[in-house]
């Protein structure tokens, strides 16, 4: 299956200045300033981050980290439930990793700073969606991911050696003759010598830099979230995977039909913690969906959620949270107190509006349990990369734990010896830029057709789409024809895979293909992006691999 082509390598000026470091991490979230604080022992760190360094994903994650830190719970009972919501195709080493290391990087992270909630001098743990254990770690009641980055600044802030560039997008990596990473080309925004496009070459890029949510019209990820690491991945020739599971979160606060960009989240802990769906008759309509009812892992409340509101035709539903009280509210979830307030709503007193808005990529940049991708010298971890931990589709608050499980990784990965300094070739691909203006309609195009529901008709509508917008006339090289073409280049790849995967299974729902078809769709979908002619084409293939047999998954 293919996608519509898209540029081959954006268009961009010739680099005007060069430097040259050991290792460049793009991306400042738990993931990338992980792997920055780990490699600075092995040799010179640049990071580069597209807007300031704290305007990620992890600055926004609400509910908390999940790890095996309560002696009544068990890095297997976490294993099994990952495997049950990832539907089959978690990578079960990976899981395992994760699970067996997630303790200890989480007590290395308070180590370094992170100020967990805690009850009686023990950890405060937490229940979200497809846990059947209290696991999640909080911080500041829903503002972990706040607390977290923070910390992990404080930390970056105190290591000199570490080199951050803000503002500063990077273009397209640089690759040796043999294929292998030499750097990146950047586009610096600001004053001062670092300005304009320039060149870094490296021994080792670390590919952190977030997801994919500004694909659609309403995400809870932040403006950022353009999914130019999966791009420039792919355009470098790198191995993409699993890209037809896009988690749409379930509870995202309803700000009405036009509302567009990033919208408020609505912690599923508010759900751990006891809160629970109604429709506009005020029924509750969970119980008898799933033995975990209105903690469902969160495809299976998310489709409950898009039938209730196709069967009734409204556009949103409820989360109910009044029994809380002013008190519980104020201590565990002040910010999405704050937001709801903000928006003329009282969780205290009223319904909660509810619909679900894409949250996170649960494919992205394959790589193996060390973090290294199909490209030498190219690393990945956090949102953008595919280590096998999510299937098709993460369980709650297992990403922050990803992110610093699998960076640490591929810093001891990295201790065994760095690559050297490759030469840079002469890279003589087309060079194309889609135009800027595009991105509303691919947003809506994506979120009718390759949104919650998806059919073989609506993909193919979205694909004919897609390759008009990318026909348009672009303007001028700059950072938002850059973020557009990377956009569309995510968007045909997974229009690809997406068309291909001729199945229902976690978070991608085929209205018509409306069952899990292990017979034939027990594997996982790799994506590539070989040339054609001036153009490149997103291609899938099909990578069978056993059935779990503790997958538990209906
Ligand atoms: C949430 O707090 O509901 C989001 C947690 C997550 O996405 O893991």
């Amino acid at each position: 299956m293919t996608g519509p082509a898209v540029p081959q390598r954006l268009a961009a000026p010739e680099p005007g200045w060069t430097d040259t470091v050991d290792v460049v991490v793009i991306g400042s979230g738990i993931a990338g300033l992980t792997a920055a604080l780990k490699a600075r022992e092995l040799g010179s760190v640049l990071v580069v981050t597209k807007d300031v360094v704290a305007s990620g994903s992890t600055q926004w994650a609400q509910g908390g980290i999940a790890a095996a830190l309560s002696p009544e719970d068990s890095p297997e009972e976490h294993l099994q439930d990952t495997l049950v919501a990832g539907a089959g195709l978690c990578d079960p080493d990976a899981v395992r990793t994760l699970v067996t290391e997630g303790p200890e990087a989480v007590r290395d992270l308070i180590d370094l700073g992170a100020r967990f909630d805690t009850v009686d001098g023990d950890l405060s743990l937490t229940r979200e969606g497809g846990h059947h254990r209290n696991r999640i770690a909080h911080a500041g009641g829903d503002a972990t991911g706040a607390e977290i980055e923070r910390a992990l600044v404080a930390a970056v802030k105190r290591a000199p050696d570490i080199r951050l560039i803000e503002h500063a997008l990077v273009i397209d990596l640089l690759t040796a003759e043999d294929g292998a990473v030499a750097g990146v080309t950047l586009h610096v925004m600001g004053e001062g010598q670092l300005d304009g496009v320039g060149a870094i070459r490296s021994r080792v890029v670390i590919l952190a830099s977030g997801g994919i949510g500004q694909l659609y019209a309403a995400t809870t990820n932040p403006s950022v979230s353009t999914g130019d690491g999966m791009a420039l991945a792919l355009r470098a020739g790198a191995k993409v995977r699993d890209l037809e599971f896009v988690q749409f979160h379930p509870t995202v606060l309803w700000l009405g039909k036009s509302a567009r960009g990033q919208q408020p989240l609505v912690s599923e802990a508010v759900r751990g913690e006891g809160a629970f769906l109604v429709d506009h008759e005020g029924e509750r309509f969970m119980q008898g969906q799933h033995e975990l009812a209105d903690l469902a892992p969160r495809d299976i409340v998310a489709k409950a959620i898009m039938r209730q509101m196709l069967a009734t035709g409204k556009d949103h539903v409820f989360l109910d949270a009044r029994h809380f009280g002013d008190e519980k509210w104020r201590v565990r979830f002040p910010t999405i107190l704050a937001s709801c307030r903000s928006h003329g709503i009282d969780p205290v007193r009223e319904l909660i509006p509810v619909a679900p808005a894409c949250h996170y990529s649960s494919g992205g940049v394959w790589t193996d349990l060390h973090g290294q991708t199909s490209v030498p010298g190219l690393y990945a971890c956090g949102e953008v990369a595919c280590t096998g931990v999510h299937g098709a589709n993460r369980l709650a608050s297992n990403s922050l734990l990803e992110g610093l499980v699998f960076a640490r990784r591929i810093a001891d990965h990295l201790a065994g010896g760095l690559p050297e300094l490759r030469e840079p070739i002469h890279d003589t691909r087309v060079r194309g830029l889609v135009d800027a203006d595009v991105v509303p309609e691919l947003q809506r195009v994506m979120t009718v057709g390759a949104g919650v529901i998806r059919s073989a008709a609506g993909l193919s509508e979205a694909g004919a789409t897609l390759g008009k917008l990318i026909e348009q006339p672009a303007g001028e090289p700059g950072t938002p024809g850059w973020e557009a073409t990377n956009l569309v280049t995510v968007a045909s790849a997974l229009i690809a895979a997406a068309t291909a995967r001729e199945e229902s299974r976690g978070s991608h729902w085929r209205e018509d293909r409306p069952d899990r078809d292990d017979a034939r769709w027990s594997g996982n979908l790799d994506l590539t992006l070989p040339a054609d002619g001036d153009r490149a084409v997103p291609r899938t293939t099909f990578v069978a691999h056993e059935i779990e047999e503790n997958d538990r998954h209906g």
